[in-house]
Parts: structure tokens; sequence; C-alpha cells
């Protein structure tokens, strides 16, 4: 399973590339809010520490806004992903950016009906939200869970990207019903990282090294 980075902060970024576990990274507008300045310049630093999708959302409600938006991304880098949310207008825009040879990330899937529809509209990602289902107390593992076997059952041309990612327990829970990827904040990505048992033992050992050297 491939693991985007789920941030628009460089350093959370450039900290998963460095452990050799970063394949892309996923935007919106609430985390761009968060680091603020130029989304332009954002996107076009973020792509350089990737060669992995990169997505980049739309804010307009329109379709010709959203093709606006969308051209506008695609042309910063060619990495770029146009994030596209799930709407009548949002399907229209994501079949005629795929007819321009623009990739899309449907994102704001939750449910497997929206996903197969952004899927025969032409997305090449998938994004049902797992966190936000569970938040109403739904389940939102079982949304992916779906999608996943009609997109591979299908052979269709996507990719499931489980997002909304709230816990390390969720990525073993994607991985296991077969998402492609995970869409993780660096938090997660540090849970993912460390036990412990791992960091007692790390400890342990070093310190028996230590009172190895020592003079007897
Ligand atoms: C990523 O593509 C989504 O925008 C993101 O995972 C949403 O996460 P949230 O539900 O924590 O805001």
């Amino acid at each position: 399973m491939k693991l985007f980075m789920d941030t628009a902060a460089i350093e959370d970024i450039r900290t998963a590339a460095r452990w050799g576990v970063l394949d892309g990274v996923t935007t919106n507008p609430t985390l761009f809010a968060k680091v603020g300045g130029s989304y332009d310049d954002v996107l076009r630093e973020i792509c350089g520490l990737t060669p992995g999708p990169v997505s980049a959302e739309v804010v307009a409600a329109d379709v010709e806004g959203m093709l606006d938006e969308g051209r506008h991304f695609a042309a910063l880098a060619p990495n770029i992903v146009v994030k596209v949310p799930m709407s009548e207008e949002g399907l229209e825009a994501i079949a005629r950016l795929r007819a321009e040879g623009i990739r899309t990330n449907c994102t704001l899937v939750f449910s497997a009906n929206q996903g197969l529809l952004a899927a025969k509209a032409g997305a090449s990602l998938l994004s049902p939200f797992v966190g936000r289902l569970d938040d109403i107390n739904e389940d939102g593992m079982a949304v992916v869970r779906e999608l996943v076997a009609i997109v591979d059952g299908y052979g269709l041309d996507a990719e499931v990207l489980a997002a909304s990612i709230r816990s390390p327990r969720h990525v073993t829970q994607a991985a296991l019903a077969g998402a492609h990827i995970a869409t993780v904040p660096l938090a997660v990505l540090r849970q993912m990282v460390h036990h412990p048992l791992t960091d007692s033992g790390i400890a342990a050992f070093r310190r028996d090294w230590e009172a190895a050297q020592a003079p007897r």
C-alpha cells in the first residue's frame, strides 16, 4: 500500500521523505490554510519533494470554475492531481479533465456508490473519508472495503485512497481492506513508527552496551 502525507506543511513532508516512506501528498483548503502563503508556491515546493502524485483541491462550485482551477493547478507541475469534490458538477469536471489528460482525485467520498461514479467519470484516485464517517457512528472502513472490491473486481482504472485517517489502527485496517493508498498526517506516521517495547528495547540495548564498555 502506498503512503501519502496528508498535509501542506513542507517540514512534515520532508520528514516522511527522509524516512523513505513518501509516495505522494494530499492537500486541501483546510490543510493549506494552516500553512498560509501562496497555494501555488506551496504546491510547487511539495512537487519538488516527491515525484509521486500531489493533490491540489479546487474550491469553485461550478464546472467551468473547477476546470479553470484544475487546468491552472495541472500546469504547475507534472505530478499534480486535481482534487475535485463529489457532486454533479464535480463528476462533469472529472470527466472533462480526464478528456484533457489531467488526472483527478475525487474527494469527499462517503459511499461506495459515489466512488463507483467517480471511477466511471474518470477519476484516478477515489478518496473515501474514513474518520469523518466514524465520527458520525458509521463504519468508514466498510466504504473502503466495498470500494476496493468494486474497483479491483471490475478492473476499474482507479485507486482507492483511504483518507481522513485518524489513527495507526486505521492504516492497518485500510491495508487489510486492500486500499491502494492511505493518506496520513505526520502525527499518525510517527505513531506507526513507535512501539513502547521497541523504544524500551532500544534504551535497554544502549544501557547494556554502555555498561559493557565500562572498566571492570
Ligand atoms: C485528504 O485527501 C482529505 O482531505 C483529508 O484526509 C481529510 O481529513 P480530515 O477528515 O481529518 O479533515
